[in-house]
């Protein structure tokens, strides 16, 4: 468990509340790291966490701080990145869909899967003083695991379109590649429609008529740009967790970042962070309790009485994190 930077500790702290209202048979170890660590030691992570942290089951984590400049001189490394690639969650799904009565669009029921380690955040950067240069790396590898998983993820949640989302015309070697693969993955899945859209088209469609989506795929940063979008329509970015799975581990999380303007007044929306641990629970093998907290949220959210401020509501987070765990017991 990694409680965060920001409204971090809060989200995490209710998220717990949920879960040892179920009685789980899990144990958790904390680890502290990122801007927190780094202000003691100089270092955000270090190969110690990282090995200790592969030993552990599941990863639940809250968004981790990452300054945008050099401090003191020197790059911080991103340990929400850092992580992903470590543990190598190659897979980041980001399910989306709204809720009825709060979400400004309706029937929206999608799921982004976004290539989790390549791409634009490769980490692969130079500058000489004049010229930044981001190298956007997409493999054959990567890009064949990656349409694998979506296309058994399609099936066993009977989905029956996948849109690969790209940008050929310009990016024609990266995105190119990723679209053959794509393309090549797709035949060996006939049941299942592979189309294939611009990611221009992808955003604006995704305004005008998001419910032509099914299951989007795409790279590492049109991935992380889209969901935010999407998020969007569901009412606010605080509902939407994810979860990061690759061959060996899971980390899961909401896809909010650290929310610093509304740190500690316990009001940051605390029910992505509480998704992405039911998400945890089905990754664990307890479907039964992943399914019920989030028949608890929606219920919550449907009665509109218990709403934080991103969804125009007065309730902190406590009150809102209360009436979750209430509805919980009662299902
Ligand atoms: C997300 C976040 C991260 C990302 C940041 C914190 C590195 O925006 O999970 O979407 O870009 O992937
Ligand atoms: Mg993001």
């Amino acid at each position: 468990m990694i409680k965060g930077d920001g409204v971090g500790p809060e989200v995490i702290d209710s998220t717990l509340k949920i879960l040892d209202a179920l009685n789980p048979p899990f144990k958790y170890i904390e680890f502290i790291l990122g801007y927190q660590k780094w202000r003691k030691t100089g270092k955000a992570i270090d190969q110690e966490d990282i090995e200790s942290i592969k030993q552990c089951k599941a990863v639940l984590k809250a968004p981790l701080y990452t300054p945008p400049v050099k401090e003191k001189n020197r790059t911080f490394p991103s340990v929400t990145l850092t992580l992903r690639k470590e543990l190598n969650v190659y897979a980041n799904i980001r399910p989306i869909k709204t809720f009825p009565g709060i979400s400004p669009k309706q029937n929206i029921d999608l799921i982004l899967v976004r290539e989790n380690t390549e791409g634009l955040y490769s980490g692969v950067e130079r500058f000489n003083g004049e010229k930044a240069v981001t190298e956007r790396i997409i493999t054959r590898k990567a890009s064949k695991r990656i349409c694998k998983y979506a296309f058994n993820l399609a099936l066993k949640e009977k989905r029956s379109k996948i849109t690969c989302v790209h940008k050929t015309n310009i990016l024609k070697q990266t995105c190119g590649l990723f679209k053959e693969i794509f393309f090549e993955t797709a035949k060996h899945y006939p049941s299942i429609k592979a189309e294939e859209m611009l990611i221009d088209t992808c955003a604006y469609k995704l305004i005008h008529s998001p419910e032509v989506f099914d299951v989007i795929l795409t790279t590492n940063m049109f991935g992380d740009i889209l969901s935010d979008e999407a998020a969007g329509l569901t009412g606010s970015l605080g509902l939407i967790g994810t979860y990061n799975i690759g061959d060996k581990h899971g980390i899961f999380e909401p896809i909010h970042g650290t929310a610093p303007d509304i740190a500690g007044k316990n009001i940051a929306n605390p029910i992505g962070m509480i998704t992405a641990a039911s998400y945890m629970c089905n990754y664990l093998g307890l479907q039964e309790t992943g399914e019920k907290i989030r028949k608890a949220i929606t219920t919550v959210l449907k009665n509109k009485k218990f709403l934080t401020p991103d969804l125009g509501g007065k309730s902190t987070t406590t009150q809102l994190t209360n009436k979750i765990k209430e509805t919980l017991t009662k299902l």
